[in-house]
């Protein structure tokens, strides 16, 4: 519909929670970055799902190891994602990680992880989707989420 505002557009949106991820990748050196919009796509393959805004200064450098690895964040992580969406710091001084199968870092105290090569990126307005086809995943702890709602932190309760 022509004539819907982009506020407008992010209040609504911003109904939908999400968990809230860091994608790594491992290039000359490990990088990684905040995601919020990552999500399951196919079982057969098993495919998985993230939007990279385009202007994105680490997306291109995930993109061209070819994989990924998902982190899926605990309650506990919230300073880790906002570490992980801040510019100027190197964001992985200080942080635990060990290298996945692709050498994308999983990083340590997170719920889950996800280790995917990508096999497809469709250019969707001013973001990419990348669809990644899994190759490792593990649970790492019993846990709740980080959730990410109306553009705020929050947790998960039963
Ligand atoms: C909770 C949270 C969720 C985010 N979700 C996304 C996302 O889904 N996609 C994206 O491209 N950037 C997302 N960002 C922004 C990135 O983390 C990052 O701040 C931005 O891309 C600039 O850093 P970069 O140049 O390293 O990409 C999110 C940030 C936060 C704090």
């Amino acid at each position: 519909m022509a004539g819907v505002d982009s506020s407008l557009f992010r209040q609504v949106l911003g109904h939908f929670p999400t968990g809230v991820t860091i994608i790594t990748a491992h290039t000359e050196g490990p990088v990684g970055v905040s995601v919020a919009q990552f999500f399951s796509v196919s079982l057969e393959p098993l495919l998985i799902g993230f939007c990279a805004i385009r202007e994105s200064s680490t997306w291109p450098a995930i993109r061209q190891t070819g994989s990924f690895c998902v982190n899926v964040l605990a309650d506990d992580q919230e300073a880790l994602s906002r570490r992980f969406s801040q510019s100027d710091i190197d964001r992985f001084d200080g942080v635990a990680w060990t290298p996945a199968a692709s050498g994308a870092p999983r990083l340590a105290g997170a719920l889950a992880w996800i280790d995917a090569d990508i096999v497809g990126v469709h250019e969707a307005g001013d973001h990419d989707i990348c669809v990644g086809e899994v190759r490792d995943l593990a649970v790492e702890r019993e846990g709740t989420p980080l959730v990410w709602f109306r553009g705020g932190y929050g947790r998960f309760a039963v």
